[in-house]
């Protein structure tokens, strides 16, 4: 339905939906964080301050580079954002570490990619072919 509605211009709805949702998540930037948290700055960290053939043997944290090779590219892309709020969080070897700026740039890292793929979604659908069903 939602494909439908993108493909006859009522995608007005879906942009609302979405900045709504934006909305809410900045109003949900100072609260609670999981242990993703953490694992994110290990991975900045890792990839940023290591060669690669060290990103998936580097085992300081508990928290290993397990995810596939993409992922850990995006990692090292983001990374080169993260040395403008705080470098601290880059350091392999700060456990746990935690800033207001790292949670400003991790948060901001998530809405960011969100919203990218957001238009990405409404884009496909705007130029899918028109379905009869
Ligand atoms: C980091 O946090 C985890 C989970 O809360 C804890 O188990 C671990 O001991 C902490 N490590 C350091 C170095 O503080």
């Amino acid at each position: 339905m939602a494909a439908l509605g993108f493909a006859t211009g009522g995608g007005n709805w879906f942009s609302a939906l979405a900045l709504g949702v934006t909305l809410l998540k900045c109003l949900l930037i100072p609260t609670y964080h999981s242990t993703d948290f953490e694992v994110h700055r290990n991975w900045l960290a890792i990839t940023h301050s290591l060669p690669i053939s060290q990103w998936y043997y580097e085992a300081t944290s508990e928290w290993t580079l397990d995810y596939p090779p993409f992922f850990a590219w995006f990692e090292y892309a983001l990374s080169h954002v993260a040395k403008y709020f705080d470098q601290e969080m880059l350091n392999v070897h700060n456990l746990n570490y935690s800033s207001s700026r790292t949670l400003l740039f991790q948060r901001f890292s998530v809405i960011f990619t969100d919203v990218l793929f957001v238009y990405a979604v409404h884009d496909y659908f705007c130029f899918l072919p028109a379905v009869s069903m």
